[in-house]
């Protein structure tokens, strides 16, 4: 059996640990009412439910490392189909991590419209990371396992993105989050207006 028919733009949002994807997230879903699905937070769901694949998924999320590609594929699979009904496009946040996780998410879901590479310096990365660690009670956000967030993101990022060259949109994310917006814009503009 193909992939199902998805008739709405998914759009997926790339980028490495800190770099701002649910920052510029938020300011998509305001102006063109997409639905929003990250990984990273359909994962912290997952653990926060106490579950035992929930412990092990945290083990895993706390060494700064990429959880087993079929987990989180189920649970986008599962959000998007939930949502299906009612959206005029879906925002794919952190995923695909590796590019093995893109080849499953286009043959189980569908194909991807449009890939915006959210881009910022390791320097830029690890000051954002560690100025949010104070309020965010997040377990990863802390200086070792933002070392290893970053290694793992490097080890995948280039063939990911080699692989869809053509569909990819870099972002310069270095500047305040509105001047980021505005590049974002320029593409998905044509898309939704
Ligand atoms: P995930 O939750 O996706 O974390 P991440 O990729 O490390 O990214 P963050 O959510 O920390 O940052 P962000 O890019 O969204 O930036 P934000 O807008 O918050 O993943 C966590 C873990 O889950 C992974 O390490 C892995 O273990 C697992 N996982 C997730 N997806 C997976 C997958 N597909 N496969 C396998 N495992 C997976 O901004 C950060 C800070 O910077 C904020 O304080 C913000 O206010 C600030 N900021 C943002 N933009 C700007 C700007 N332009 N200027 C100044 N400050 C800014």
């Amino acid at each position: 059996m193909g992939a199902p028919k998805i008739q709405v733009p998914i759009i997926w949002v790339l980028g490495g640990p800190g770099s701002g994807k649910g920052t510029q997230c938020d300011k998509m879903v305001a102006k063109y009412g997409l639905v929003h699905l990250s990984s990273g937070d359909l994962l912290r769901n997952e653990v926060s439910s106490g579950s035992k694949r929930g412990k092990e998924l945290s083990e895993i999320m706390e060494r700064g490392e990429l959880v087993p590609r079929q987990v989180v594929l189920d649970l986008l699979k599962e959000a998007i189909f939930t949502n299906l009904a009612n959206a005029r496009g879906f925002l794919i946040d952190g995923y695909p991590r590796e590019k093995e996780q893109g080849e499953l998410f286009e043959q189980q879901i569908g194909a991807v419209t449009i890939v915006i590479y959210v881009d910022a310096s390791d320097e830029t990365l690890v000051k954002r990371l560690l100025g949010r660690a104070a309020t965010s009670g997040r377990a990863d956000d802390n200086e070792e396992t933002i070392k290893k967030r970053l290694h793992t993101f490097h080890t995948h990022n280039d063939a990911v993105l080699n692989a869809y060259a053509s569909k990819t949109r870099r972002i310069d994310s270095e500047p305040a989050p509105d001047v980021v917006f505005k590049q974002i814009e320029a593409h998905l503009d044509p898309i939704f207006q």
